[in-house]
């Protein structure tokens, strides 16, 4: 019988760029698209998940900004995409328990993430927190988004994990 080819995850190299782009590109709703030149410029920022050859999965992480000293810095995890057809496969999973292993060795204070699917969140271990508490990824991010006319009114859920 042939044996099933197991699923990897590994830091992301620039050869795979466009793998990213389009996993992101295809869940529009619930991901910011993000050009491909933004991909390359942060490709060390970048897991994926491969399998056969073939990327099956993505996420990334970004390093919200302090004031003077980083008493309390925050790392947001962002650009989580898992193909289609691999849905509910554990791939997810595995992304989001790689992604916390390589931000702990940071030492933050906390992990963020805005999202459609708390339930999934809930399941890695973050708790729902008012957006308000979250004024820098506000500032940072929403304030250029087009899609919500406040970050208050959107439906995204705002959750941390504390470390
Ligand atoms: C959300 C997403 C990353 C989940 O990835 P996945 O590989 O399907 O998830 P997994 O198979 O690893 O699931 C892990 C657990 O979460 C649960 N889960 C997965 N997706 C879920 C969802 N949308 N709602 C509720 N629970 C979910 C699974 O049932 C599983 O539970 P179990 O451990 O009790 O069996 C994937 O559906 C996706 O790419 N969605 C589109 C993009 C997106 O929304 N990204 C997150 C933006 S922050």
């Amino acid at each position: 019988m042939k044996k099933k080819p197991e699923l990897i995850v590994r830091n992301a190299g620039f050869t795979d760029a466009e793998g990213i782009y389009s996993l992101i590109k295809a869940y529009p709703k619930e991901l910011l698209a993000r050009p491909l030149s933004d991909i390359a410029q942060n490709i060390d920022r970048f897991l994926v998940c491969e399998k056969g050859g073939a990327i099956v999965g993505v996420v990334s992480w970004s390093i919200l900004p302090e004031i003077g000293h980083a008493r309390h810095p925050s790392v947001e995890v962002k650009s989580l995409a898992v193909q289609k057809s691999l849905r509910k496969h554990g791939v997810g999973a595995r992304l989001v328990k790689a992604v916390i292993e390589r931000i702990t060795v940071l030492h933050p204070s906390q992990i963020i993430v805005l999202t459609f699917t708390p339930e999934f969140f809930r399941k890695m271990g973050f708790h729902e927190v008012p957006k308000a508490s979250l004024m820098h990824k506000l500032y940072m991010g929403c304030i250029n988004c087009a899609k919500y006319d406040s970050p208050f009114t959107c439906p995204e859920v705002a959750m941390a994990m504390d470390m």
